[in-house]
């Protein structure tokens, strides 16, 4: 790889030893995919905070990385594995929200906005069209270069940590025009509206064209949560990290020869085939993390109504406090049903705790199966919520 005398100055460790730490990641994986040089990010986003998942190794790692490190962009945070604030209301052992808030530490100490959120383009953590930058959270990174135009490869935690701390990311992978290029062309015959058929739609394409980028058309509208809830489909079930859909997303595009479409019948049925159990004990909303205008339209199915069964709505901190002060918080609360702010309902410690789930994602019910053995439910936002108050 080409470097200039800064990144070389980095590599020498003239900025110290995080820097140089930092660096060396980078250039390693800038050789394993060829890139050519570095390219400079305007932000980065940090995924794998849940203690769950990162464990003590994980813990060791940030504290050995983090030393003499600052990071050099705005860099945000994914959820931890419990609101930060209160744990307690979502059943997180104390031991748990100790190295949880361990770990939030070390990361704000180096400037690290701990927003603990996977919609990071919600909360402060804002680009535009063209810019480079630095994000892992898939579904964060499918919306970014698909819906605002953005440049990001997926990340791990580690390489996105180190390109925060240098201000640069390999040139290779989605950061090249060339490889933003559609592969495949999907025609949808198919009337996709809520954010169920969204979902499917995300899983039918990821299961047939795995990482490719596709050019899709036949969908008339999207709203910014069913795009977010498409996308977030499309990179769990496939692995994709960009989609072009005709009239509605801004990226260009060479449309491609190859053409799959997908039915009607189709979507109907992998719908049948994603719901296993009727008898649902734990309902969860908000994955991706819940937008404004879905819990305003959660508040307003809930308002003088009281849950019977567990609810979750899972979202960020800054959404929260939003709709407090909008009174959709209250009207929620007031029902039963709780915040699950900072956190989600994946990478919190419930394994076990509930046999089957209700959801309206279609990632949310990937992971449900896969991490927490639960059985799932898969219905539109309303029908989870009348479930919980029947
Ligand atoms: Fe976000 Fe958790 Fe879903 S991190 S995308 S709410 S699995």
């Amino acid at each position: 790889m080409i470097l200039n005398k800064e990144e070389k100055d980095m590599l020498n460790g003239k900025y110290g030893y995080a820097v140089q730490k930092s660096m060396e990641i980078l250039v390693a994986i800038g050789e394993i995919y060829e890139a050519k040089r570095m390219v400079p990010i305007v932000s980065a986003q940090i995924a794998g905070v849940s203690y769950d998942n990162l464990g003590d190794a994980g813990i060791e790692f940030l504290e050995e990385i983090s030393k003499d490190a600052k990071v050099r962009v705005i860099t945000t945070l994914n959820p931890a594995g419990m609101d930060l604030e209160d744990w307690k209301k979502l059943g997180i052992s104390d031991d748990f929200a100790e190295k949880q808030l361990k770990i939030i530490k070390i990361f704000s100490n180096i400037g690290v906005i701990p927003t603990c959120t996977c919609t990071p383009y919600f909360v402060g953590n804002t680009s535009h069209f063209g810019q480079h930058v630095a994000w892992s959270e898939s579904s964060a990174v499918i919306y970014g270069n698909s819906v605002i135009g953005l440049y990001t490869n997926r990340e791990g935690g580690p390489s996105a940590l180190a390109a925060a701390i240098t201000g640069r990311t390999p040139y290779y992978g989605y950061h090249l025009d060339e490889n933003r290029q559609a592969k495949v062309k999907i025609i949808v015959e198919a009337d996709i509206k809520n954010d169920v058929d969204f979902g499917i739609l995300g899983k039918i394409i990821g299961q047939k064209i795995k990482d490719k980028v596709c050019y899709i058309t036949g969908i008339k509208e999207a709203s910014v949560d069913k795009l977010k809830i498409f996308g977030a489909s499309l990179a769990t079930y496939g692995g994709a990290s960009l989609f072009h859909i005709e009239g509605i997303t801004p990226n260009k595009t060479d449309i491609p020869k190859d053409e799959i479409v997908v039915s009607q019948d189709e979507i109907f049925r992998e719908k049948e085939l994603m719901s296993d159990v009727g008898d649902v004990d734990f309902i969860s909303l908000g994955c991706p993390h819940a937008s404004l205008e879905e819990v305003a339209t959660i508040a307003s199915l809930l308002k003088n109504k009281k849950v019977k069964k567990e609810l979750w709505i899972c979202t960020s901190r800054s959404v929260y406090e939003i709709s407090k002060r909008a009174g959709y918080v209250r009207a929620i609360e007031d029902s039963g049903a709780k915040f699950a702010v900072d956190s989600c309902m994946v990478v919190a410690p419930i394994k076990g705790r509930f046999k089957a789930m209700a959801t309206n994602s279609a990632k949310a019910a990937y992971y449900a199966k896969s991490k927490n053995n639960f059985k799932v439910l898969y219905k539109p936002l309303e029908e989870c919520i009348k479930l919980a108050i029947e």
